[in-house]
């Protein structure tokens, strides 16, 4: 299905106000990816393209819309409204498991999936790779994740990187959410030999003055690399609103650093488009167990010495790693490369 928008230029070059309010709603309601082309019909030029699709389909209003089918005919939409009621609020996509992990299909997923809710994308997630989906719990406000992907009705499993030095908080806190939903949580240690080396080396605080990248790498991501490599996706709490370095972070992707056990490996992020105040009222409204943390000006929550309070006027990537420059402030779970 192709859907191309056409929008009205006003005689002077602006563009008419009702194909403006269109277009906002389409982005409100994570549709406007779904807009293939946008053409513009300018009022003072009947030759333009906008104006030659308006006669042909006998169309003397703006924004409208022209779906060409699979079947190759097109129906007409001047209503928005009726747009995405018909065309656009989300029957998921389907996966073909064997054939379709590759680049570029994960990418046109992506952007099917982006129209949907977290819990939708979860779900449909889930529902696809059922227990070869592994989903990342950190201890903290992701647990809104593993609460919509209990309610999803399907199998899962849940990990944890046990760094050691997570707060005795989030320890319970972990304790906690197993026992609320019923759960098995696997708690996932370093490597044993290369910890003690490390250890050895350089004690337990050499990321105060080195940085953080050598600790992480031996107590997160070998750890991480070692998990992902029994799975064929897996599931993050990851919002493009966290830091800078995730403001690009998609709905579905292949992992761009990780294998899985089939090789390709795909990573969802099903909170991407989420506020922080909209993770929150879903914990609220749902009645989700969080980190008592949370309560004493712990926002972002990772290992105990390399997190702290922020106060209200800070960002919550202040509280991991202050005395590091925030573009450093990932910790190569998340790598991009
Ligand atoms: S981090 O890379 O800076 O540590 P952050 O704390 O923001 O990550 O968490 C983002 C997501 O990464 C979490 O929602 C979770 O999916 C995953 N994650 C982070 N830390 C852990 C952990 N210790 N165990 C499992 N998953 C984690
Ligand atoms: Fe080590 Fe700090 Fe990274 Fe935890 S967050 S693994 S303590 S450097």
């Amino acid at each position: 299905m192709q859907i191309t928008m056409v929008k009205k230029r006003l005689e002077g070059g602006a563009a008419c106000g009702k194909c403006d309010q269109a277009e906002d709603l389409l982005k409100e309601r994570g549709a406007w990816p779904r807009i293939d082309r946008v053409v513009w019909a300018h009022e003072d030029d009947p030759s333009s393209e906008g104006m030659r699709l308006a006669g042909e389909h006998g169309i003397d209003t703006a924004p409208f819309f022209l779906v060409e089918q699979e079947d190759g005919a097109t129906v007409a939409y001047t209503s928005v409204l009726k747009l995405l009621r018909e065309r656009l609020t989300a029957a998921p996509p389907s996966l073909r498991r064997d054939v379709d992990l590759d680049a570029k299909r994960i990418e046109e997923l992506a952007m099917d999936l982006s129209s949907l809710t977290p819990q939708e994308v979860i779900t449909w997630v889930l529902e696809h790779f059922g227990k070869d989906c592994g989903i990342a719990f950190s201890g903290a406000e992701d647990v809104a994740l593993i609460d919509m992907a209990a309610r999803s009705g399907h199998d899962f499993n849940v990990f944890c990187l046990d760094t050691g030095r997570l707060h005795a908080e989030t320890y319970r806190f972990i304790d906690e959410v197993r026992k609320h939903y019923g759960l098995e949580i696997e708690m996932i240690s370093p490597e044993p030999a290369p910890l003690r080396a490390f250890v050895r080396k350089k004690g337990l605080f050499s990321f105060y003055e080195d940085g953080h990248k050598e600790c992480c790498g031996v107590r997160k991501v070998e750890p991480l690399k070692r998990v992902l490599g029994e799975h064929r996706a897996w599931a993050t709490g990851q919002r493009r609103d966290q830091s800078p370095t995730r403001a690009d972070v998609p709905v579905l992707q292949l992992d761009p650093a990780f294998s899985g056990r089939d090789g390709a490996l795909v990573k969802t992020n099903p909170l991407a488009e989420w506020s922080s105040e909209q993770t929150w009222r879903y914990i609220r409204d749902n009645g989700v167990p969080f980190n008592p943390l949370h309560t004493r000006g712990f926002v972002s929550i990772g290992c105990e010495p390399c997190t702290r309070p922020i106060n209200p006027s800070q960002h919550e990537r202040e509280g991991r790693w202050w005395w590091e420059e925030a573009t450093q402030k990932e910790c190569g779970l998340h790598a991009k490369h």
